[in-house]
């Protein structure tokens, strides 16, 4: 499964690439607003950080023909990048006609299987369905993950999946048992994934066990 981060955080980009796990980037408008820095400037910090790596940024346009022009221009500018389309009857238009232009797309905003079937349908590179927001109103949100991906496996679709909305380390653990293609993890969940606390009781042993040994 790959990782992606969620977020438009330098830092935590800068972090997660260091340790060599970062393979690709997801922003939305609430992530680019909380770092109180224009998103141009932004998205081209982050898609200088990941090179080819896939960036994924949120068309604003709410008609079809403005959300086209938008893309277009960011794709102009960085050829790594994916646009985030949100699920709607216009978002279905503007993922087929994108991927004819050739322009990557991640259908946004995915609550329904039957939703992540019509975006595979348009031919979304991407499909995004958030499983927190979903466990927040009392649904099973990793169910939807397993549904989407029976339905993409009967049919052979080869949009991949990004599971979206994690809250915490069993999302990613179940989001890989589903055999998703992609966790998009916010910085707090990913600090949370190298933890263990027998890890921690280990190396404090090993380190009063090795002033123990004799230097002669
Ligand atoms: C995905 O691309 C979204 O940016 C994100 O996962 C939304 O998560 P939230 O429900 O925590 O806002």
């Amino acid at each position: 499964m790959k990782l992606f981060i969620d977020t438009a955080n330098i830092e935590a980009i800068k972090k997660i690439n260091s340790q060599g796990l970062l393979d690709g980037v997801t922003t939305n408008p609430t992530l680019v607003a909380r770092e109180k820095r224009p998103t141009l400037e932004l998205i081209d910090e982050i898609c200088a950080i990941l090179g080819e790596r896939p960036v994924n940024v949120e068309l604003i346009a709410e008609d079809i023909a403005g959300m086209i022009k938008e893309a277009e221009t960011w794709s102009k500018r960085h050829k790594s990048l994916v646009m985030k389309i949100p699920m709607t009857s216009d978002g279905l238009v503007v993922v087929k006609e994108l991927s004819s232009m050739g322009i990557k797309t991640n259908m946004t905003l995915t609550f329904s299987a039957i939703q992540a079937l019509m975006a595979a349908k348009a031919g979304a590179d991407y499909v995004s369905p958030f499983v927190g927001r979903l466990d927040d109103i009392c649904a099973v949100g990793m169910d939807l993950i397993r549904e989407i991906m029976t339905i993409y496996d009967n049919y052979g679709f080869a949009t991949q999946v990004i599971v979206a909305s994690i809250r915490n380390p069993i999302h990613v653990v179940e989001a890989a048992l589903a055999g998703a293609h992609i966790s998009t993890i916010p910085p707090d969940v990913l600090n949370k994934l190298v933890k263990h606390p027998l890890t921690d009781i280990g190396i404090v042993r090993f380190k009063e066990d090795c002033a123990k040994i004799p230097s002669s």
